[in-house]
């Protein structure tokens, strides 16, 4: 069964861990969307990973991690953390990057930057790892990619056509220091080093000798942080929905058997853009303490609230999940009473939504509407089998199920791998 894992709500839902887990029986795991953007934490052994463009499959030795033609990669960071991987000793023979991968340039970077730091309305609370401005231009059709470090041909053309646009943008649109195209062949050149050891070159006889393997499409981000689907424009620039592994990895859509939508038993959020169940007070503090919910990317303090079944709802939809993990159940631990929002009510007219309105500007008016649940007031970070959860959170996840009308097939009890229910096959 070939899986996919998407982030069901903004990202950060623990989609590596979950990843991780599924990895032990995968051939081939590929990471298909977005860059270096992603901050993905494995506990393994009390021992903690940060992975950003890695796929976290390379923890196990033998198996291939494939990033795909969908991501956008940043070169320095993707050296940093190849070398901090194998600093730890993680043998990452096994890491293949597509030709086909976007290059983030450092004018991508300088944008990014210049954007967000001038922007006061419009900011959008980014990473700054230049992710819109490179996903930009490869829509545009002015992107470099990975094959073209390697040609010295295409790349001295491409920059002929590039340079002289993007060197009148940066300067008389934004300021910026313009770039030579010998100080951009030369920095291209290192590039091509940093890559050398893992370019998949023959990628379509790897992608053609494992189709009949286990494959684990691992994504980024979250499905409301989707360009297509998500609270646009407050999203990232790629496609983290299921559909995203169809277009971002080689395969096509027949090779998808089932989407694991990865939620936690709250929301989070960094950046900025609407959040209807935020909690600006002291229960989303406690949430934050207790669920260590700062940015493993930027150490950005996330905004939290109660879980959101009405978005998510959605996520099952857009996302096309098929089942769902839900993670940091934890973290509830010590709450007397947990909520879960149902629907959405316009105070300008009472009207309730039960479906997520996909205007983003009418969400200043929507107030969500809770159901209250009881706590269940003891550590379930050491349970292993649903049967011994406490009633009130068994309670809980069947009426997440109910309301999401897919099944939960993973509820993760802490970082830890062992941490861990599987709830079906
Ligand atoms: P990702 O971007 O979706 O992979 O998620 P992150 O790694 O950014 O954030 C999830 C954080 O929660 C990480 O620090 C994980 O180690 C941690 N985590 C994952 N699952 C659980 C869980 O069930 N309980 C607790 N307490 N922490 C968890
Ligand atoms: P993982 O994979 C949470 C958010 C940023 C910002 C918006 C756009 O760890 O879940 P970008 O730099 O992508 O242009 O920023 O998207 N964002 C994330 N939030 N988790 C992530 O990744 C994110 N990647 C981007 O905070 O609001
Ligand atoms: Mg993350």
């Amino acid at each position: 069964m070939n899986k996919v894992i998407v982030g069901a709500q903004w990202g950060d839902e623990g989609k590596a861990k979950i990843t991780d887990i599924l990895a032990a029986d995968a051939d081939l795991i590929i990471r298909y969307q977005g860059g270096c953007n992603a901050g993905h934490t494995v506990v393994v052994d009390n021992k903690t990973f940060k992975f950003h463009l890695i796929p976290s499959g390379i923890l196990y030795k033998g198996k291939i991690c494939f990033i795909g033609a969908g991501t956008v990669i940043l070169p320095e960071t993707f050296e940093k953390e190849v070398q901090n991987l194998a600093k730890q000793g993680i043998d990452v023979s096994g890491l293949k990057v597509s030709p086909l991968a976007s290059v983030t340039m450092p004018y991508h970077v300088d944008v990014d930057g210049y954007c967000e730091d001038t922007a006061s309305k419009g900011k959008i609370g980014t990473t700054k790892k230049g992710i819109g401005p490179t996903y930009t231009d490869k829509i545009a059709r002015y992107g470099l990619k990975i094959e073209d470090l390697y040609d010295a041909e295409a790349l001295s053309e491409k920059l002929d056509i590039i340079l002289p646009l993007k060197n009148k943008t940066l300067t008389e649109v934004y300021g910026l220091k313009p770039y030579s195209k010998e100080e951009l062949t030369e920095l291209c050149a290192g590039y091509a080093e940093i890559f050398k050891p893992y370019v998949c070159f023959d990628w379509q006889e790897l992608l053609n000798a494992h189709k009949k393997d286990t494959i684990l499409f691992e994504g980024a981000q979250g499905v409301m942080l989707d360009v297509d689907y998500g609270t646009y424009p407050f999203v990232t620039s790629s496609n983290p929905i299921g559909g995203g592994a169809a277009v971002g990895s080689g395969y096509g859509p027949t090779m998808i058997d089932e989407v694991i939508g990865v939620a936690k038993a709250y929301v989070t959020r960094v950046g900025e853009g609407p959040f209807i169940t935020e909690l600006d007070n002291e229960t989303g503090e406690k949430i934050r303490n207790i669920g260590r919910e700062f940015g493993t990317t930027t150490g950005r303090p996330r905004r939290c609230g109660w879980f959101d079944a009405v978005t998510m709802k959605y996520a099952v939809l857009a996302g096309g999940l098929t089942s769902a993990a839900i993670t940091k159940i934890d973290v509830f631990d010590s709450f007397d009473e947990i909520k879960v929002c149902t629907a959405y009510k316009d105070k300008r007219n009472n009207r309730i939504y039960k479906s997520y309105p996909t205007n983003i500007y009418t969400h200043k008016y929507l107030e969500p509407v809770y159901e209250t649940h009881a706590g269940w007031g003891v550590n379930i970070s050491g349970i292993r089998e649903y049967d011994e959860l406490p009633e009130n959170t068994k309670k809980y996840l069947a009426r997440l199920e109910e309301l999401l009308e897919i099944p939960i097939s993973v509820i993760s009890v802490g970082p830890n791998r062992e941490q861990t229910i599987f709830c079906r096959d």
